[in-house]
């Protein structure tokens, strides 16, 4: 990804953002995922009064692509305070579309800097679609 891509995707998400409904962490977050047809899509987190129902600006952003036919993604920028990684279950999450997807992350409070890493180095032996029809253990996997 060349250096505007990278900068329009962060603007994106840094949009997004704004549009966070968290009242309960107040920790904001937004996200903006590419397609590879180049079309991005943000989304932002949004929490419940039910805390356990909040969905994360990263599984809004991409369940928008996709209720939009979209479903080849490229890459994902997250704006937050601190710049977090993704959670683990949105790494789960994103990992259903491309396994290898690049994830740029980014401090709101210094958006000029980003740390970029992939879904493979952050969610190592997903469990995919191809494991679901195998139904196979890992080979190193202790136990009956
Ligand atoms: N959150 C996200 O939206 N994405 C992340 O990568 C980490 C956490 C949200 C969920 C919740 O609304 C708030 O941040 C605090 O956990």
């Amino acid at each position: 990804m060349n250096e505007s891509a990278r900068d329009e995707l962060i603007r994106l998400a840094l949009d997004a953002q704004k549009h966070a409904y968290a009242p309960y962490s107040s920790f904001p977050v937004g996200a903006a995922i590419r397609t590879a047809s180049g079309v991005i899509y943000g989304g932002a987190n949004v929490e419940n009064a039910s805390y356990g129902l909040t969905i994360c600006a990263e599984r809004v952003a991409a369940s928008t692509a996709v209720a939009a036919g979209e479903r080849e993604f490229t890459a994902i920028a997250v704006v937050s305070r601190g710049g977090v990684t993704p959670c683990g279950a949105c790494r789960q999450f994103l990992a259903e579309f491309n396994p290898a997807l690049r994830i740029v992350m980014v401090d709101s409070e210094h958006p000029d800097h980003d740390y970029q890493s992939t879904l493979d180095d952050l969610l190592p032996s997903q469990f995919d679609t191809g494991k679901l029809a195998e139904g196979k253990r890992p080979q190193n996997q202790i136990g009956r």
